[in-house]
């Protein structure tokens, strides 16, 4: 059968684009060979959130004496909240099924190969199991994997499972009494916050000299001294050697150590999954791992698109379905491109970082003209009201032509309020333009109006 979108898996990107394209009725193709959803739904944002959750509601009942909750004999029973996230990636995966089918996309289960082009070189043959389907155009959505280093001992800790990825770490059963991240990025901190919250005792070994990657490092250094005084040791600046039964070695100015750990979690980044798609049979280039993309996810074959982490252009479910909504509108001869300046970012630690546009380590970089607006979160009345001793901060970067560059905050709430300041970055907006905003209050987001008020 010939359909006019073969989309290659079922992940944020793949079933969004399905969605889509069906919904503007060309008739589409989805083939996923593990379970609809992608890492997002089955063991990446989702299936963390639910866990962050439960974390956040412990903490509360734990520490709840200064805002007049006392509570004895309070337990927390991992078991139960490992369930829920299971009931919850099931109602989510089983929506995005109906969505599709509602829509009149097929999806189908199985491993995708391309194969080549039909011999009228008017389509691109794809081979699932023992069948061959014929799409007009179409899309790589395969998603992305944990990197895993070359280090001693690692690959024979991943295959005894003393050694996890995101995927396993999610449906451990106990709680480790001693567990080493190796990596202080999204993956490491978010998993650190929770397994801390619930008794374990964590390590986060970082090879960097600040942790949480690209975001700015006043906010991190905040966060990471929030996260020590809860007792979470981090190693930063720190080589790891080796994996072994006693734990993690390492190396640090000079100095080798050992940490022990019960667990061992991987969360050294992600590589884009484009092995084994049969890529050689059409020619589509990859360039350092990655398939290339143009900004509107045009791969340089014609009619094939590549959207998602698989691109390696931002690693984030929401670019995903942003990537794919700009290819299916290419499809459709619909004038779109994909703009990568105003992506949001957020860790959901307790407190969240969330960050959108450009930091001032950025702006510097880029050379370009700008200041800094920092303030305490104490300035917003929800965030004191809820935040007895919060060290919160918001960082407001406004470029000399007034122009909102940037936004970043350490604080709960930042990850639902951070879209406002994505608009204002994404559409230029400058701060006299901004005054002129109303924001509801009280609330958490009004530090943004404080920002640009002090602008002057
Ligand atoms: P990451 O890129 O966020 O962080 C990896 C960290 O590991 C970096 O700080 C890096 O310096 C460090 N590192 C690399 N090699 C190392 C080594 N040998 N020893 C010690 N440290 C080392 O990657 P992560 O946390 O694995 O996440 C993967 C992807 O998943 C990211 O692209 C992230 O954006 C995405 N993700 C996003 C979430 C969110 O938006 N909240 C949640 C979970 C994942």
């Amino acid at each position: 059968m010939r359909y006019d979108l073969i989309v290659i898996g079922g992940g944020p990107a793949g079933y969004l684009a399905s969605e889509r394209a069906a919904h503007a009725k060309l008739n589409v193709l989805c083939i996923e060979k593990n379970n609809v959803g992608g890492v997002c739904l089955n063991e990446g944002c989702v299936p963390t959130k639910t866990l962050l959750y439960s974390a956040k509601l412990y903490d509360g009942a734990k520490h709840g004496a200064k805002y007049g909750i006392m509570a004895q004999d309070i337990c927390f029973d991992h078991k139960t909240v490992v369930a829920r996230k299971n009931k919850v990636i099931k109602l989510l995966t089983g929506g995005i099924k109906s969505t599709l089918k509602l829509n009149g996309a097929t999806l189908i289960s199985g491993e995708a190969t391309i194969v080549g082009k039909t011999d009228d070189d008017c389509a691109f043959k794809v081979q699932c199991a023992e069948e061959i389907y014929e799409g007009e155009r179409l899309l790589i959505a395969t998603g992305s994997s944990p990197a895993i280093p070359p280090i001693t001992g690692l690959k024979d800790g991943l295959e005894s499972g003393f050694v996890v990825t995101n995927r396993e770490i999610l449906a451990l059963t106990e709680v480790p009494e001693k567990l080493v991240v190796i990596g202080g990025g999204v993956i490491g901190l978010e998993m650190a916050s929770y397994f801390n919250s619930v008794g374990s005792n964590v390590t986060v070994i970082e090879m960097l000299d600040h942790i949480a990657g690209e975001n700015d490092k006043k906010l991190t250094a905040v966060l990471q001294k929030n996260y020590e005084k809860k007792g979470v040791i981090f190693k930063l600046g720190a080589k790891v050697t080796a994996v072994k039964e006693a734990g993690v070695e390492y190396e640090l100015g000079g100095e080798t150590a050992t940490i022990p750990a019960d667990k061992v979690l991987l969360s050294i980044g992600r590589r884009a999954n484009t092995t084994g798609i049969g890529f050689e049979t059409i020619g589509v280039a990859t360039e350092r791992g990655a398939v290339v993309t143009d900004a509107h996810m045009r791969t340089n074959v014609k009619n094939v698109y590549a959207a998602g982490d698989v691109n390696g252009k931002s690693m984030l479910a929401h670019t995903a379905y942003r990537e794919a909504e700009v290819a299916v509108n290419d499809m459709l001869g619909i004038d779109d491109e994909m703009n990568y300046g105003s992506v949001p970012s957020v860790i959901y630690t307790n407190p969240e970082l969330a960050s959108v546009g450009l930091t001032q380590d950025g702006a510097t970089a880029k050379g370009i003209d700008f200041k800094t607006v920092e303030l305490p979160m104490r300035y917003s009345g929800r965030y004191l009201a809820e935040n007895e001793g919060g060290d919160g901060i918001c960082r407001l970067i406004v470029g000399s032509d007034g122009r909102i560059l940037g936004v970043q905050a350490l604080c709960n709430y930042a990850s639902e309020f951070i879209i406002a300041a994505g608009i204002m970055v994404e559409t230029g907006m400058t701060v006299e333009q901004a005054k002129k905003l109303i924001f509801p209050h009280p609330t958490v987001g009004e530090i943004i109006r404080e920002a640009i008020f002090q602008c002057d």
